[in-house]
């Protein structure tokens, strides 16, 4: 089940991680999807950056937004494969306390069924604090099938992560 037209409440915070991007080279058409679609499953906006995907960059922007601005979602888009400038994965290892191995799993698994090429993706899916920060692809296409796989799980993972006793045997 969706949490579709719910206001979850929740915070949420786009990250795109892009050289081209930051440049004003590119347009950021994956982070724009983001923000709409998890606008729209009741999350609140509060930060948007396109910022260039160098290691120190990703991690200090990543503190920022858990440790100051206490920002309950931040979703990454870019930088997760496999080319020499690609350092989301390695930026997000020093970041996170602890991996939620199964939404990065089932992204890829889901994504296998589309492409072959989503096995290239290296993205990750962690807490740190009480915040979920979430990797997805680069592309527009990529960010939409893999963001679809973990949307019907994100509000439950954050009243979790929250600290919610809530039973979790249904759905
Ligand atoms: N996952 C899905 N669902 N659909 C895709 O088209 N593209 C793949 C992969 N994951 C893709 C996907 C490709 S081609 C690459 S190179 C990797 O994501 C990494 O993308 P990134 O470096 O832009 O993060």
């Amino acid at each position: 089940m969706t949490t579709h037209g719910v206001d979850s409440g929740f915070s949420f915070a786009v990250l795109t991680l892009s050289d081209k991007g930051s440049r004003g080279e590119r347009e950021d058409t994956s982070g724009e999807y983001i923000q709409k679609r998890l606008a729209e499953e009741g999350f609140v906006l509060k930060s948007y950056a396109v910022v260039p995907d160098k290691q120190d960059v990703i991690i200090k922007n990543l503190i920022d937004l858990v440790d100051v601005q206490k920002i309950s979602l931040i979703v990454t888009t870019g930088g997760t494969g496999v080319s020499p400038s690609d350092v989301t994965p390695e930026a997000m290892s020093k970041v996170i306390e602890k991996e939620v191995v199964g939404m990065a799993e089932a992204m890829r698994a889901a994504s296998l069924l589309k492409t072959s090429r989503a096995m290239l993706s290296r993205g990750k899916v962690g807490i740190r604090g009480e915040s979920l920060i979430v990797n997805l692809p680069g592309s527009l296409k990529a960010a939409r099938e893999n963001l679809e796989v973990v949307v019907p799980v994100l509000q439950h993972a954050l009243e979790k992560i929250g600290g919610s006793t809530s039973d979790c045997g249904v759905n």
